[in-house]
């Protein structure tokens, strides 16, 4: 992979990413009440929490070093990375072994460590808290809510991308133009690198947090993957408030743009979950499960049943 678009990036930020921080104070409006005592990133998708998932796209990637930006209400969090002794030696008692896997399983993804936000300014803030934790090195983020198919490999990719430009690279994804307005919207131009299974590389221009639909560059949003040059740490130091009064990650990376650092973004082309949305959570929870080996099959021979008497759209169910 050539990179004669970014003449700024310097041998050391092309080094290698070792490090993810997946910011988890968000409060879980969308799924009130559940989310009143259960943090959103522990709902479960199929029968682990979300956010297990996620720790665990982390680790794939090459990232065993993980920083969770908490709040208040979060400390289930803690607990469930953390060893469960008692119900390990009740399980080994038993003689379950498969759900005494289950259970270490959480505990040995990844190497886990917390950093509480104080308060919810942003995700710009949120990731400004990680500035100790990460040092001079690029990094990974990870939103909670955007969950990525396992057999799809996005973050691998924008890795290799940050490996041969140096700077940032963001996950894009085209949701069209109507929904741009819930999302980070980007310019963009081509890059001449080769495309991933299916996923595309492209150069960002300009960035802009949530714009109104009639005025976004693209129908490109950013969605929750990010590999940051940690020269972003500096730039959200003194970046002000921005769109909802809040210290926003969007803005910096404008900087960065306007600053002439390479900044790239890989155009997603595979299955993306969006769980914080409650339709979306749902279709995720079947999906996965109907493709797992154990709940699959009968769950597949049922909704085919429970499909096949669906009435028609505006009959009342019997
Ligand atoms: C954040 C970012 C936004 C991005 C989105 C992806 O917004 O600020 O740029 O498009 O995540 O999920 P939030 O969803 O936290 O409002």
């Amino acid at each position: 992979m050539s990179s004669p678009t970014s003449p700024t990036a310097s041998a050391e930020s092309r080094r290698a990413a070792r490090k993810a921080v997946i910011p988890v104070a968000g409060m879980g409006t969308r799924f009130l009440p559940a989310t009143k005592a259960v943090p959103k990133e522990l709902l479960p998708v199929v029968d682990r929490p979300a956010l297990q998932y996620i720790v665990e796209e982390a680790a794939r990637a090459g990232l065993a070093e993980v920083l969770m930006v908490t709040g208040r209400g979060k400390s289930a969090i803690e607990d469930f990375f953390d060893r469960q002794p008692e119900l390990e030696a009740l399980l080994e008692k038993k003689g379950d072994e498969s759900r005494l896997a289950a259970v270490r399983e959480s505990t040995g993804i990844a190497q886990v460590h917390f950093v509480r936000q104080g308060e919810a300014r942003g995700l710009g803030h949120a990731v400004l808290q990680a500035a100790s934790f990460v040092g001079e090195e690029p990094f990974a983020v990870l939103l909670g809510d955007d969950m990525i198919d396992v057999r799809d490999h996005l973050l691998e990719h924008m890795l290799t991308v940050q490996r041969a430009h140096g700077g940032s690279v963001i996950a894009l994804l085209d949701v069209g133009r109507e929904n741009i307005d819930k999302y980070g919207a980007v310019a963009v131009e081509p890059a001449d690198d080769a495309a991933m299974d299916g996923d595309e590389v492209v150069r960002i221009t300009g960035l802009v947090e949530k714009p109104p639909v009639d005025e976004a560059p693209s129908s490109l949003a950013i969605i929750g993957r990010y590999v940051l040059a940690p020269e972003v740490f500096g730039v959200l130091r003194e970046t002000p408030p921005g769109r909802g009064d809040e210290i926003q990650l969007t803005d910096a990376l404008a900087t960065l743009v306007e600053r002439g650092e390479p900044v790239h973004g890989v155009v997603f082309g595979g299955r993306r979950y969006d769980t914080g949305d409650r339709l979306d959570y749902l279709k995720a929870v079947v999906r996965l499960a109907s493709e797992r080996d154990d709940l699959g099959p009968p769950l597949r021979a049922w909704l085919r049943e429970f499909v096949a008497d669906l009435p028609a759209e505006g009959a009342s169910p019997s």
